[in-house]
């Protein structure tokens, strides 16, 4: 047991999916993994231990933003021997050309402040995902004909932004998408010698303020969980 996670030694796998949202946790474990027990309640944050295809997956919600996201990254590859880490949740695009409903997969997340800046001090450390996964998830994506885009995205600090003039800087740098946790998913990981990836879902866009209706969050949620899934394992 640690401070936020109940599991006991053991119970938690080296392959680890984290969704913002603990029901989804709860939801991607009994669509797709065999024998889903669950590990841990601790704060509401549900995790679940299972297999699929034969190998052990436990998928755990991290809750919403970096600090939070920041707890469990930790606990997991620290205290539980986590390896691989694959973030699986919902973005707003940033680009004309990203869809409602397309794949974002993340190469880098840009960020004003991770919980990690204060150890970096004046170092801009550039949090990037791991090239394996990221080229087996790109793959899985394409496979399952899902438009995909691969490249650089945002990790706000803030949902209810009030600063339009940065969402515009982003814009015209290219980035693809908004979210609120890969920046310090990969920065930990990284710390820790741990594998990490970003897999989104665009819900809404920031320029054409489209959102993705609700009858359809479910499928394209279990596209992605599909997609970490192979990208986990060879
Ligand atoms: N902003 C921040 N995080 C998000 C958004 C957004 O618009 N959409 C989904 N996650």
């Amino acid at each position: 047991m640690t401070i936020h996670i109940g599991a006991q030694p053991g119970e938690i796998a080296e392959t680890v999916l984290i969704p913002g949202d603990p029901l989804r946790a709860k939801w991607a474990a009994e669509t797709f993994l065999q024998n889903a027990e669950c590990v841990n309640e601790t704060r509401g944050m549900l995790g679940f231990t299972g297999s699929w295809k034969g190998h052990k997956v436990t998928i755990q919600g991290s809750g919403m933003g970096m600090p939070s996201l920041s707890i469990y990254a930790n606990e997991l590859i620290r205290d539980y021997g986590a390896k691989t880490l694959i973030r699986i949740g919902s973005c707003g695009a940033m680009q004309e050309s990203v869809g409602i409903r397309d794949v974002v997969i993340a190469m880098t997340a840009s960020s004003l402040s991770t919980p990690s800046r204060g150890f970096f001090k004046e170092l801009q450390f550039a949090p990037c995902a791991d090239y394996g996964l990221l080229e087996r998830a790109v793959a899985a994506a394409r496979a399952k004909a899902v438009t995909t885009h691969v490249g650089g995205i945002y990790s706000a600090d803030v949902f209810y932004d009030e600063r339009p003039d940065l969402n515009e800087q982003m814009t015209r740098h290219g980035i693809l998408a908004v979210e609120m946790e890969a920046a310090e998913l990969y920065t930990v990981a990284a710390r820790f010698g741990a594998r990490a990836l970003a897999v989104l879902t665009v819900s809404d866009h920031l320029l054409t303020h489209e959102s993705l209706p609700s009858e359809d969050r479910e499928r394209s949620f279990g596209e992605m969980v599909e997609i970490a899934l192979e990208a986990a394992f060879d």
